[in-house]
C-alpha cells in the first residue's frame, strides 16, 4: 500500500492543542546532581517513562498523564549515559483524575535510539474494574458491523465525537510506543491530533485501526505526521508498526510488538498476568 502524509496544523489550531506550557528550562545537566521539579528535562523524562507503560499495559482504560514532578534527579554513568530517577503523580488520560503515583528511572543512552525505562505505579483505580472497561470498550469494538472512520480527533475546539472516543484512545496508547521510541534527553513529544482513522474489520479476536496522527515535538516545535497501525487484542500486548515523515523529509519505519526492552516490575508485572 502506497503512504503518503501532508498534513499540518496552523499555529492557532497548535496553541489550542497544546495541554501544558512548556518553560525554557535548564541546559541539560552535564554532572550528577539535583534537577529542578520544575524543569523541563525532568517533565519530559517522566512523560517518557509514561509513554513507555501507557505502550506496554496497552491498556485503552488504564492510560495515564503527568501529573506533577515531585522528585527528579539525574547522574552521569560514563560513556552509557544520563539517567534520571524520578517520583512524579499521575493523571487519568480522559478525566485528569489522579490515579497514582510512579516511581521511575529513564536512562538515554549514547548509542541506542531509545530510552531504556524502569517504572513502578500504585492504582487508585480498582484493577477488575479497569479490567471491565477495557473489555467491554473491546466488545464494542469489536460488535462494529461498519468500520469506523473519522477525521481531526480532536477538532479545532478540542471536542472529541463519543462515537470516536475508542479509537482516539488506542491511538493514544499506539502512539506512545513511537513517542517512547523517538524521545531524546533534548526532545519530547505530545499525540497533538488524530488527522484521520479507518478501522479495519477482522476475521480473528483483534481490533485493528489505521491512522494518520500528529506529533508535536518539543522544544522545536516541528509537526510530524505519521502513519499507524496498531492491532489490539485485550490482554496481549499491543502490535504497533509506524512510519512518520518530517518537515524535512526524514522518514523513519519501526514495529513494536510488545517485547522491547525496557521493563516494568514489582506491582505492574502482578497486575499484567491477571490482565
Ligand atoms: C520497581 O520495583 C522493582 C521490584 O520491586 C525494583 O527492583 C525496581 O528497582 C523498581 N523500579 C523503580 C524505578 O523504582
Amino acid at each position: 500500500m502506497q503512504r503518503r502524509s501532508a498534513a499540518r496544523l496552523g499555529p492557532l489550531l497548535l496553541l489550542l492543542l497544546l495541554p501544558v506550557a512548556w518553560g525554557a528550562g535548564p541546559e541539560p545537566p552535564r554532572a550528577a546532581g539535583e534537577l529542578q521539579v520544575s524543569s523541563r528535562l525532568a517533565g519530559q523524562a517522566a512523560r517518557v517513562a509514561l509513554h513507555y507503560l501507557n505502550y506496554r499495559l496497552g491498556s485503552p482504560s488504564a492510560l495515564r498523564a503527568l501529573g506533577q514532578v515531585r522528585k527528579a534527579t539525574v547522574k552521569t554513568i560514563p560513556g552509557i549515559g544520563h539517567k534520571y530517577y524520578l517520583q512524579f503523580t499521575t493523571e487519568d488520560y480522559k478525566s485528569s483524575q489522579n490515579v497514582g503515583t510512579c516511581l521511575a528511572t529513564v536512562l538515554y543512552l549514547k548509542r541506542k535510539p531509545r530510552p531504556a525505562v524502569n517504572i513502578n505505579c500504585t492504582y487508585t483505580k480498582d484493577q477488575k474494574q479497569t479490567r471491565e472497561d477495557d473489555y467491554s470498550f473491546y466488545k464494542k469494538l469489536r460488535q462494529q458491523t461498519k468500520p469506523i472512520t473519522g477525521n481531526d480527533i480532536p477538532d479545532s475546539y478540542g471536542h472529541i465525537e463519543p462515537a470516536l472516543e475508542p479509537a482516539w484512545a488506542l491511538a493514544v496508547a499506539g502512539s506512545s510506543y513511537l513517542m517512547w521510541e523517538k524521545s531524546t534527553e533534548n526532545l519530547g513529544y505530545f499525540m497533538a491530533q488524530v488527522k484521520n482513522v479507518k478501522q479495519w474489520i477482522t476475521k480473528d479476536d483483534s481490533i485493528d485501526f489505521d491512522y494518520l496522527v500528529i506529533l508535536h515535538e518539543i522544544p522545536t516545535q516541528e509537526m510530524i505526521s505519521c502513519h499507524l497501525r496498531v492491532i489490539w487484542t485485550p490482554g496481549h500486548p499491543l502490535k504497533v508498526k509506524y512510519f512518520c515523515l518530517s518537515e524535512n523529509q526524514q522518514s523513519e519505519s519501526e514495529e513494536g510488538s510488545g517485547t522491547e526492552s525496557g521493563s516494568t516490575n514489582g506491582i505492574f508485572n502482578e497486575e499484567e498476568a491477571n490482565f
